[in-house]
């Protein structure tokens, strides 16, 4: 359908839909849209399109996309008196921190952020620190992508970095995405950016939020930091700053657009389908690459340990092997091990041992990574093939990799989410 829009005037669009500006003048977050391109507003996305001058555009709506013109500027005016600022900083080259609640607007101020400061000249780089609701690289990632275009949707940059942490949540990762956003920041300078904007996730409430945001501020030294605050949930953290760090408050957008879990899932989802698109099953000796994280193997069948273990257990082990720091066992499928067995296990052998069942790796999220640590891409486990040490992964990475580092979250042959396991299993 083709809808005018008056200059002055902004329509909100909330995907699945698609945009084609067919003349006039819009721009949605600070990024000038182009006569003719397609623009595709995501489900569970709204995209403010901002007419500068008459506009005419055509919108193809999916199944509940809906459409509406509003009387109003998108971007509050705390947004903009922020970016100048920083702007206007004679620092050289900045780091900023974006943080916010879940749905506060975090994306779509870094979009604001990072198309004023390309429009003025700088070299920017986006740093995505959001695990669950990922801008840059797949869900349960950390992503660095440098700037080169404006950003409407940041969905469609492709990633220079990507660091795998494998949960969706930040609970449990904390120390982990510490040292990858520091690690991501350091890439992104060598890389030649003087204006690099991080990302972080919604968690922000709570003792453990506070203590992980301020380690985070400790260790990333940004020069600001935005606190997108709706009421007052930012100001344990404020409150505690060490003062090296000047801090912007800005608002929440009036028209911002919240999510339920659903939504939430179904937008992760589609991002693990862009990932693992074109995928085809793929073996990897175990004895050409590290198998680690959430799942170690070596591919070292121990037949001398399965004796001894089999005389404690019996005739259910597939595999086992001696890591060093543990035993890994692997029990038929649906096998069990009695009270019994167990402490008969922990009696005999002095470290831990980690029982795995058979088919128990199925749908694991993984990355592919050289033999230099640099992501390839993910892929997930198909299964392991015990008794020829092969590890089989669906995935589109190609090339040869070194390490499959296992995640946490599972997916089904879609790409649906069935589970994020809560510890090692
Ligand atoms: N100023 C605005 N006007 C209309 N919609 C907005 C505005 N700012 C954000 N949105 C929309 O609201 C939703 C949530 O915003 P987002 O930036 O993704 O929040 P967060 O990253 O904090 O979860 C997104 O669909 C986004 O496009
Ligand atoms: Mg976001």
């Amino acid at each position: 359908m083709k809808q005018s829009v008056e200059k002055g005037k902004t329509l909100l669009v909330d995907g699945p839909a698609c945009i084609k500006l067919c003349s006039g003048a819009m721009r949605a977050f600070g990024a000038q849209i182009k006569i003719g391109e397609h623009i595709i507003v995501r489900v569970g996305k709204r995209i403010p399109f901002e007419a500068t001058e008459d506009s005419q555009i055509e919108m193809l709506l999916g199944n509940s996309a809906s459409f509406l013109l509003i009387d109003e500027d998108p971007i509050p005016q705390s947004w903009k008196e922020a970016v100048s600022t920083m702007l206007s900083s004679n620092k050289g080259a900045e780091t900023i921190m974006v943080l916010g609640g879940i749905d506060s607007g975090k994306t779509s101020f870094c979009n604001y952020l990072a198309n004023t400061a390309l429009s003025l000249g700088r070299s920017v780089s986006l740093i995505d620190g959001d695990l669950g609701q990922s801008d840059v690289g797949p869900p349960g990632t950390v992503g660095l992508s440098i700037i080169k275009k404006p950003i409407v949707d940041p969905f469609n940059l492709k990633p220079d970095h990507v660091i795998f942490i494998g949960v969706t949540s930040p609970y449990t990762a904390v120390k982990s995405i510490i040292e990858s956003l520091v690690d991501l920041k350091a890439k992104a300078i060598d890389l030649g950016s003087n204006f690099v904007i991080i990302n972080t996730d919604g968690w922000v409430e709570g003792a453990g939020a506070v203590e992980y945001k301020l380690n985070l501020i400790r260790m990333v030294k940004p020069d600001f930091i935005v606190a997108i605050q709706g009421n007052s949930e930012l100001k344990p953290i404020i409150g505690s700053l060490s003062g090296l760090e000047e801090v912007l408050i800005i608002d929440v957008p009036k028209n911002i657009k919240k999510r339920d879990r659903e939504t939430r899932k179904i937008i992760r989802e589609s991002s693990y389908k862009k990932y693992l698109k074109d995928g085809k099953i793929r073996s990897y000796p175990l004895s050409w690459i590290t198998v680690d994280g959430n799942l170690e193997l070596k591919g070292r069948n121990d037949q001398f340990l399965k004796k001894r273990l089999e005389e404690i257990v019996g005739n259910k082990i597939i595999y086992c092997e001696n890591m060093g720091s543990q035993i890994i066992l692997v029990l038929k499928r649906e096998s069990t091990l009695s009270d019994e067995e167990n402490a008969k296990l922990n009696a005999e052998f002095k470290k831990p041992i980690r029982i795995l069942r058979e088919g128990d790796e199925r749908g694991l999220l993984v990355s592919l990574e050289d033999n230099e640590g640099r992501f390839l891409g993910i892929g997930t486990i198909c299964s392991v093939d015990y008794d020829r040490s092969v590890l089989k992964v669906y995935t589109n990475v190609n090339g040869p990799a070194s390490r499959v580092h296992v995640g946490r979250i599972r997916l089904d042959e879609k790409g649906n989410e069935v589970e994020v396991i809560a510890r090692s299993q």
